[in-house]
């Protein structure tokens, strides 16, 4: 059931404060302001490494989830696209630690990497939505995302619920290697808290993306630039694009502009820059101002003022600050919402897009 809404993504789109909030609840005390995980097939204190998988969206989850596993609770993480990950006769350590992430639960490639591990003998940890899937059941333990079936082929819901669990995941990493004491763990926690509300002022107004729609949907290709932890936002904005408009556009770590694709940057090239003012905000601004200064059309989501930035910017989506820690969560929303009004406008079927199927039971 759609309810009021024209698409099951619109819908699930806006789901995303109160299952975020669900997810939250479940993986949170929110009187002490704490993480409460049940208990892991794994002692994070006792591993050195930790190995993540995934297709698609969830591996974009994983992607994310490296940079705070690393930087909250400096555990070395190697990240796999599945598909890769189970032919590559990868060397693992005896009673190493291996996390999977995928909505359905029943993706091919992200099973065969399990049961990989499995063999040698890692422990299994796995990020789901469908409890009652193959990934859930042959794993050593399970964190369900509480996210409520997805009817949409292309993830949103999903995707910010995998986020969710990854990040109390990581503060309890954290916690357990002795990296995050008592004041910083409710210093994440709180901000975590907020999430559900930034993602609702996000959704109050959507008119901004239903007007950016009229000239995305002109374009040839779209670049998404980001970095740091909106890097894989950048990735996952483009997956979003590509899945249901059919417009070519391709993420890239905003670093790596002048590495190649600055060579694709002429006025007919929209470029969506995912830049919360953070650490890295002023780097990816000089990226800005070398896409502006080859006439390239800049697409600036940020809670920065569009004027501080010394270049021409075409459109500002105007997102809430919020604590570092948390802005992919947040982030993450208006990406898919460029998607959804850009493929709205241009009459796709948005929630079944061509040649795409939910769940790829087969390689
Ligand atoms: O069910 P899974 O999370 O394992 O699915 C993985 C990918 O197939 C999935 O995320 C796909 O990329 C989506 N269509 C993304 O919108």
């Amino acid at each position: 059931d759609k309810g009021n809404f024209r698409h099951f993504m619109a819908k699930e789109i806006h789901e995303q404060p109160e299952v975020v909030g669900h997810t939250l609840a479940h993986y949170l005390d929110l009187a002490s302001n704490q993480v409460a995980l049940p208990d892991l097939p794994f002692d994070f204190a006792n591993i050195n490494r930790l190995s993540l998988s995934a297709c698609g969206t969830a591996f974009y989850a994983c992607l994310v989830a490296k940079y705070w596993f690393e930087r909250w609770a400096k555990l070395p993480v190697d990240v796999d696209i599945a598909s890769e990950f189970r032919y590559r006769e990868i060397a693992m350590d005896p009673g190493g630690a291996a996390l999977f992430v995928s909505q359905s639960g029943e993706t091919a490639d992200t099973l065969a990497s399990l049961r990989y591990c499995r063999e040698q003998n890692q422990h299994v940890l796995s990020v789901v939505n469908v409890r009652e899937s193959s990934i859930a059941r042959e794993s050593d333990g399970v964190l369900p995302t509480l996210g409520g079936p997805e009817i949409g082929v292309a993830s949103t819901k999903a995707f910010t619920c995998q986020l969710t669990v990854l990040a109390c995941l990581a503060i309890a990493a954290g916690k357990a290697r002795g990296t995050i004491g008592p004041e910083l763990e409710a210093e994440l926690v709180e901000a975590l808290v907020e999430v559900p509300r930034h993602m609702a002022e996000i959704l109050r107004d959507e008119s901004p993306y239903e007007e950016l729609a009229h000239s995305l949907s002109k374009a040839r290709d779209v670049l998404y630039l980001g970095r740091g932890t909106s890097y894989p936002i950048a990735l996952e904005g483009a997956l979003k694009l590509k899945e249901i408009s059919y417009i070519h556009a391709e993420g890239y770590a905003a670093g790596e502009l002048k590495h190649g694709p600055i060579a694709l940057i002429d006025e007919s090239v929209p470029v969506i820059v995912i830049a919360p003012r953070d650490e890295l905000f002023d780097k990816t601004v000089s990226n800005m101002q070398e896409v502006a200064a080859r006439e390239g059309k800049i697409v600036l989501v940020s809670d920065a003022d569009p004027a501080s930035v010394g270049c021409a910017v075409q459109t500002t989506l105007a997102v809430p600050t919020v604590h570092p820690f948390v802005s992919p969560l947040v982030y993450a929303v208006p990406v898919q919402l460029i998607a959804y009004y850009t493929a709205v406008f241009m009459g796709t079927d948005v929630d079944q897009p061509r040649n795409l199927a939910k769940s790829v039971t087969v390689e």
